[in-house]
């Protein structure tokens, strides 16, 4: 038996003759925290909504527990908590009574449902608010209200598509810590986002769709990894200085390319602390003082560049 939580074989979905999601496979382990990433239309909502059973697939198999599910009322459908790219709430209703809502779709009723309900109105931080119509609600107190309703039947793996869209930054960090703390609860979790630094703080692993296919799926460090040709280094010097220093530090291990412009050194390096070890003792040996030092190690939206020659956020 396959020992994921959640795994897709060959996962496919067309609309008319556009394939958006074309033979995805990947596995997610129990306490798993992994980001999906890509850049718009790249096929992450539409993965999303097949996994949860919101969509059909047109080829290959959705596995939940090793086991494929058996049509929308199966019970291991339990084992998932979907926070949607949209807004899934109803306006005119209070935060209670979407919950009350939501959560008897679920089976919960009755002390179950309220307590479920007020636990998870408290994680979110909007006890508070919980009488007042959701339509008299910030857009960040909507989005908390969404994860709100996802947690409500306590699953095990949390799917989150784009939790933190649309919000001031505030709100962004207050979903953002609440998400940390449920990773720390031991939650699984499957984490649709366009900013990296989210992956970089909550993920140990990363898959990149681009045009409906997964084009990397790795560890967040095995990622960077392959970036290392944009690693680069800058140095500033205090003088000008003749000689043959430069080619001193063309010709060090780690030094890839190295440029002298004006009083500053840009390097590009194999390793960020080798190069820097290994440049700095070069430029002493040739008795140059070193005024400034930064350093530039990939980031997530480099490597997609690198890997696609599009940035995250073109359309
Ligand atoms: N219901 C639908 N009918 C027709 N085409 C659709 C439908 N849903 C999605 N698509 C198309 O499928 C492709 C993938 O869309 P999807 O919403 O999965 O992308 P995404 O990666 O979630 O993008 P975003 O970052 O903008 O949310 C796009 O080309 C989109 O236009
Ligand atoms: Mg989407």
């Amino acid at each position: 038996m396959d020992p994921s939580l959640l795994s897709t074989r060959q996962l496919t979905k067309r609309f008319g003759t556009r394939t958006a999601v074309d033979g995805v496979s990947f596995a997610i382990q129990p306490g798993e925290a992994v980001g999906l990433l890509g850049p718009n239309g790249a096929g992450k909502t539409t993965t999303i909504s097949l996994l949860t059973g919101l969509l059909h697939a047109d080829g290959g198999e959705v596995l939940l527990d090793g086991r494929p599910l058996t049509g929308d009322t199966d019970p291991r459908k339990r084992l998932l908590g979907l926070v949607p790219q949209e807004l899934a709430l109803y306006e005119e209703l209070t935060a209670r009574d979407n919950l009350a809502y939501f959560g008897a779709l679920q089976g919960l009723r009755g002390p179950a449902l309220s307590e479920a309900a007020r636990s998870a109105l408290g994680f979110v931080g909007l006890a508070d608010r919980e009488r007042d119509k959701v339509k008299t609600y910030s857009g960040g107190m909507k989005r908390r209200l969404n994860l709100a309703v996802a947690l409500l039947h306590d699953p095990q793996l949390l799917l989150l598509d784009e939790p933190t869209v649309g919000v001031d930054p505030q709100s962004r960090n207050a979903i953002f810590e609440n998400i940390e703390a449920l990773r720390r609860r031991g939650k699984t979790i499957l984490y649709t986002t366009h900013y990296m630094e989210e992956v970089e703080r909550l993920c140990d692993r990363v898959i990149i769709m681009d045009h409906g296919r997964i084009i990397v799926d790795d560890s967040l460090a095995g990622l960077k990894q392959r970036g290392t040709s944009v690693n680069r280094l800058r140095v500033e010097l205090a003088e000008v200085r003749e000689g043959t220093w430069l080619e001193s530090v063309r010709a060090l291990s780690a030094v890839r390319a190295a440029e002298f412009d004006a009083l500053t050194l840009e390097l590009t390096v194999a390793d960020i602390a080798r190069g820097t070890t290994e440049v700095l003792a070069c430029l002493q040996h040739h008795g140059l003082t070193v005024t400034g030092l930064a350093t530039h190690q990939p980031s997530l939206e480099d490597v997609f560049l690198q890997l696609t020659g599009r940035t995250l956020r073109d359309v």
